[in-house]
């Protein structure tokens, strides 16, 4: 098991509210690991501070060893570390396939270890192909949050992060985007996904970690976090741990 992501001490501070208060976590070549917390926890942050878009307060974030806390997210990206948002981002008005090529031909500097041979591929593995000529905007909802993976994806990622992925999909939908992170997975690209949903995170995911007011209150495998006494009281509630125990 060989930690790819170290953090170590995270904090983030937005004008007194602590959104982040000394958190530690490492993350595992090759694993799925969810992120789980109420609203508010600062899931959100964690992944806006690994990948540059947030400055931390205090800590530090190492990538295969190196230091990346002060690194900008273009530079973080370079490397490995790709993120989606919690919102859809697509250019409106260009197709499925020009979405695709902005993304491909943005971030795509000479890497090694592409995924992808081309373009086409790309969408195919995304089950998009018969929608490439099709406007962004005029696919159905879960087409489009394959899209917005396929933008990540497009980066060669070597470790992907989700924020929300699942969020308004419907369960039929959530399943197909199970089916394609596990795929995901397969390609040796290592995945941390933040959910609310938690049949799919506890199905997905090999560990998970649970934020709260921002500090880590537990992690482990899903069952073990399920029928953690401090999960339960603040975020899980009984009735789930029972559910999850069946
Ligand atoms: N740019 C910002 N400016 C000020 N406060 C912020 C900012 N970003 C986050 N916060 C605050 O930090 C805390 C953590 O927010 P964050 O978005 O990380 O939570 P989250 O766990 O992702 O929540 P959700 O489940 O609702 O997406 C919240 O109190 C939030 O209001
Ligand atoms: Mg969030």
């Amino acid at each position: 098991m060989v930690a790819v992501l170290t953090i170590e001490g995270l904090a983030k501070s937005f004008a007194g509210v602590r959104a982040l208060d000394g958190v530690d976590v490492e993350v595992h070549e090759g694993e799925i690991l969810g992120l789980v917390g109420p609203n508010g926890s600062g899931k959100t942050t964690l992944f806006n501070c690994v990948t540059g878009f947030v400055r931390p307060t205090a800590g530090t974030v190492l990538w295969k060893g190196r230091n990346i806390t002060q690194l900008a997210p273009d530079q973080i990206a370079r490397l490995g570390v790709v993120r989606t948002f919690q919102q859809k981002m697509v250019f409106p008005r260009a197709t499925v396939r020009e979405n695709v090529e902005m993304a491909w031909r943005g971030k795509r500097g000479g890497d090694t270890g592409q995924q992808f041979k081309s373009c086409d591929d790309l969408l195919d593995f995304l089950g998009l192909a018969h929608l490439k000529d099709r406007l962004a905007t005029d696919i159905p909802f879960g087409s489009a949050r394959n899209l917005g993976l396929g933008l990540a994806l497009a980066a060669n990622p070597r470790l992907l992060l989700l924020d929300e992925p699942a969020g308004g999909l419907n369960q039929d939908e959530g399943q197909e985007l199970a089916d394609l992170i596990s795929k995901i997975k397969e390609l040796g690209i290592t995945v941390w996904v933040i959910e609310h949903d938690m049949p799919f995170i506890m199905s997905l995911c090999e560990r998970i970690i649970v934020l709260h007011v921002g500090k880590r209150i537990a992690e482990g495998r899903p069952a073990e976090v399920a029928n953690d006494p401090n999960v339960i009281s603040v975020f899980l509630g009984e009735k789930f741990a029972k559910d999850s125990a069946t």
